[in-house]
Formats: C-alpha cells, structure tokens, sequence
C-alpha cells in the first residue's frame, strides 16, 4: 500500500506539554501509525516547552503580520516526533498551562491562538511547506476545529479532514463580531459553516465541516448523539451519524511498562506481581499512609473536575474507610475538590494521603502500588488511567460510561465463571453505587486466587495503540483527498 502523509494538529503533545490524555494520544499515536505505513509530522503551538524541546528548527515559512505579530513556521524533531512548530512570540511565549493563565483564567486571546493553529494547519494542507502535502489533515479537539473551516471555506483543493472530539465539554465558542478578524467571509457564519448558538464554533465547525467525525470510544460516539450526553451538539451528530465513529484509545506500552518502569520501586510483570508490594509500601509511606501490606489501598490519578466525579468519593469515603481501607490520590484542578481531599487526608491521618499538582512519576507510583483505582466519572469519553491501572495489575472500579465501559469487563457472576473479569463497573454515576462497588471490591479482594485472576486478566489486556492504530489508518484511506 502507497504510504499515507497525515498531519496531526493538536494543542498538546506528550512528553512535551500535556494537561490530559489528549496529550498522551497525539505523543504516541503517530509512532504506532508508522507501522501501518502511516507518517505523521504534528502541528503544535510554540510554547516555551515546546520550542526548548524542538531539535534543528528549520524555518519554512515566515508570516509578516498573524494577529498582531510576525510567525515563523518551524520544522524540526523532538525525540521521536516530526513536528511543525508555530513560533509566534505574541500568542504562545506563555509559561505554564497552554489554556489558562496563573490565575487560572482562559488566556483572553484565546480565539486568535487557536485560530492560528487551525490557519496555518489549512495552509499546510495547501502545500505551504515545500516538499509536504498531507493525504489527510487530523485536527484534535476545538482547538484545531477552525482547520476544517479555513480549508473549507477558501474553496480550493484540499485533502481529507478527519476531526477527532476528545471531550465535548470543551467546545470553543467566541463571539461572532471575531469572524473578520479571524479571516472567515461573512457566508461562513450560518448553521452549516461555523455559526453555533449566536457565536463562533469552534469545536463545531470543525464537526461540520470535516469528512469523518471520531470520537475515542464507541460507547461515547453514541452518548453524543443524545440530548443527555451531546452538550448542545447531539443534533449534530445525529444528522452526521454516519460519518461519526468511535475508535479506543490506547495507551504508550514502552511509557506504561511495570517491567521497565523507572519511576517504580520493584518493577514487577504478570509473574511476579508479589512485587507489588514494595511498590505498595513505598507509596505508603510516600503519602503518609499507614505502611501496611493488608489495607485495601485505593488510587486515584486524575484531573480534578466536574466531570471525573470525584466529589462523589468525598461523599462516600467515611464508609470506605471504616474498615481501615487507604485512598493514595493525585489530583490537579477544582480548587474546592482540592481542599476537600486535604480536609480528609487531616481528618483521616495515615488513611487518606494526597498529592496536588502534576506529577509523572508519582502517577506511575500509584498505577503500580495501589490495589485498585478509582474512576468514578460522570462522563468518560475514554479515559486512560483505567488501561494504564489494567497494564499495572491495579483493578479498575469505573462508571459504567463512555470509554470506561468499553474497556473494563464487570466482575459480575459470569465474568468471574468465564475467566475474563478485569475490575468492577457501576452505575448509576452517584455516591450510594459508588459505595456499593467499593463493598464488591472489599468482597472480592481477600479471596487471593479471584484478586490474582482480575489483575492477570486486566494484564493480559492489549490496552496497546496497534488495533487503533490499524483502525485509524483505514479511516484515513477511506478518506484521503476526498475534498480534492
Ligand atoms: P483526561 O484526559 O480527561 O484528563 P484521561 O484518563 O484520558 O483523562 O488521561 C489522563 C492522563 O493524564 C493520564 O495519562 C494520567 O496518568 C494523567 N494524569 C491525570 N492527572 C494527573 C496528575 N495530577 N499528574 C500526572 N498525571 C496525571
Ligand atoms: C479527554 C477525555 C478522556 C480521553 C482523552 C484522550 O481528555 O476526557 O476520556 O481519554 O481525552 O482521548
């Protein structure tokens, strides 16, 4: 088969700058592409990470004046990454988060940078950089969505568009009076061009104006298409149901490796989990937890949001703890669910121990010394932790949502007799069903034989990018140069 040339255009990219697993998706997607006969080179913002990583920047196009400022077009490497850098001192030489600034607020000029991402991934995909023309250009989340619009609506050839919506809670809406400023003619401004509710879509025009529509799990590209899970866009998606798809995610398996990994105490694997137990120990006493091998320890890595539910395990941990059972969390974000966890960790000492803040290695400390994980979501496009806790041998007690129900295998009496249970699902997504699944965990856990059995069988798991890294290359086949 002719190899395909795919550019990837995403706000975050892992190892480089993430603040979730759109990231993780965009670092490790395109290496597990190449061996479908697949090459990515990605476009991404020049944020002062991304420009200190980037490896001989060649400059390949320069723009006199992009909102307020010159704009070089770099190409270069980072590790094993193929990129385009936007290097635009005036949008992107901000520390820290790629969205916000210190004070936690959205950057006010939002609109301009992430519509200087979708331009120049347009100008890309009309032959901008000498000797790279995409077969297809696949845009992340909304702020790639004006990508599709720009390549639309200037009318010329132009390569096939597949957007993938990582999290349609985060959609991009700008107000319309911007549509000049950002290059759009006044004709896009209507329901079937970039128009949403009264302002500019991001996320929106990019669903509406690309070939293919994927979302990261099946289960979620059906919740979407429903007026409970599709956020205002469920219309949307209905009438392009038959261009909409869901495809898992995966997960690194060189990055996440407990055989390999140097984050942990006794790297350990399907054979020897009995290693667990350093790795439970030195996180216990990392956090401040009792340093005890028969707790039921419980993790917990995630963004600290709305959507990931973890105000419901506030309400459900004096229970869970009654009968001496440990949380280990990392959590960064919501301000009050932070001081909550901190308020328990002081009522609850040697029980609940907490870390706030981004950490890597202490994510990897918890996958490999908690005895299961915790993803009580409300909504879960796919979420990642739950395939990183399978990988690591940490069972996995999910809502049954989104991607967490495509990926966990309930322990119910059936799985258990087949063999093939590897964590436990609840629902409905509220605290007295969360305590109920806690209860079958504590149940399940001092029967050794069954415990072994849930952590060899989430192990054994491909949690891998190679059967979505296959799916998503045919995707691009089917529509490569449909628009030209
Ligand atoms: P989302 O993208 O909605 O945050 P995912 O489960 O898809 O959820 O991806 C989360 C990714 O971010 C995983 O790789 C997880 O290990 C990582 N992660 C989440 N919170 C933290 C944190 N506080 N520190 C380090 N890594 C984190
Ligand atoms: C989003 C979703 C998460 C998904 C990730 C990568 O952040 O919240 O469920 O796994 O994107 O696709």
């Amino acid at each position: 088969m002719r190899p395909l040339n795919v550019l990837s255009v995403t706000s975050e990219i892992y190892p480089i700058i993430k603040t979730g697993g759109l990231a993780d998706v965009a670092g490790a997607l395109p290496g597990a592409l190449a061996r479908e006969g697949v090459s990515v080179v990605t476009l991404v913002p020049g944020y002062p990470a991304v420009l200190n990583a980037l490896e001989h920047g060649q400059v390949v196009h320069r723009y006199g004046n992009l909102h307020g400022g010159s704009v070089q077009l770099l190409r270069g490497r980072a590790g094993a990454l193929d990129l385009f850098v936007i290097d635009a001192p005036h949008l992107f030489e901000r520390p820290g988060s790629p969205y916000v600034a210190p004070d936690g607020q959205d950057w006010p000029d939002n609109t301009r940078r992430f519509a200087t991402l979708g331009r120049i991934a347009a100008d890309l995909g009309h032959g901008l950089a000498p000797g790279f023309m995409p077969d297809v250009i696949h845009a992340h989340d909304w702020q790639a969505g004006l990508a599709p619009a720009y390549l639309h609506f200037s009318g010329r050839p132009r390569p096939g568009i597949v957007m993938t919506v990582h999290n349609i809670a985060f959609q991009g809406a700008f107000p319309a009076y911007l549509l000049s400023e950002l290059g759009l003619p006044s004709e896009a401004f209507t329901i079937d061009g970039v128009e949403y509710y009264g302002q500019i879509g991001f996320l929106k025009a990019g669903l509406q104006l690309s070939d293919r529509i994927t979302t990261v799990s099946p289960t979620y590209a059906r919740e979407i298409q429903r007026a409970e899970g599709g956020m205002g866009l469920d219309g949307l998606f209905r009438a392009r149901s038959g261009i909409v798809s869901g495809i898992l995610n995966g997960i690194d398996d060189a990055v996440w490796n407990p055989a390999t990994d140097p984050h942990l105490a006794a790297p350990f694997d399907g054979d020897r989990l009995d290693a667990r137990a350093a790795n439970k120990e030195a996180l216990q006493v990392r956090l401040g937890l009792r340093p005890d091998p028969d707790a039921l320890l419980f993790g917990v890595v995630s963004r600290l949001s709305e959507q990931k539910g973890l105000d419901l395990l506030l309400d459900a941990l004096p229970v869970m703890l009654e009968d001496g059972a440990q949380l280990a969390l990392l959590g960064a974000g919501d301000r009050r669910l932070e001081d909550g966890f901190r308020a328990a960790s002081e009522a609850f000492p040697g029980q609940v121990g907490c870390a706030f803040g981004y950490d890597e290695a202490l994510a990897h400390q918890i996958q490999g010394g908690s005895d299961a994980l915790l993803v009580p979501s409300r909504f879960e496009p796919c979420g990642l932790t739950q395939l990183c806790a399978m990988r690591y041998g940490n069972v996995p007690v999910v809502s049954r949502v989104g991607g967490l129900s495509d990926t966990v295998i309930d322990a119910n009496e059936a799985a258990l007799a087949a063999g093939v249970a590897t964590g436990v699902q609840f629902s409905p997504v509220d605290a007295a069903s969360l305590t109920h699944a806690i209860a079958r965990v504590k149940e399940l856990w001092p029967d050794i034989d069954a415990w072994r059995g849930l952590q060899r069988n989430g192990m054994a798991t491909d949690v891998s990018w190679s059967r979505p890294a296959r799916q998503y290359a045919s995707l691009y086949r089917a529509c490569a140069h449909v628009g030209s």
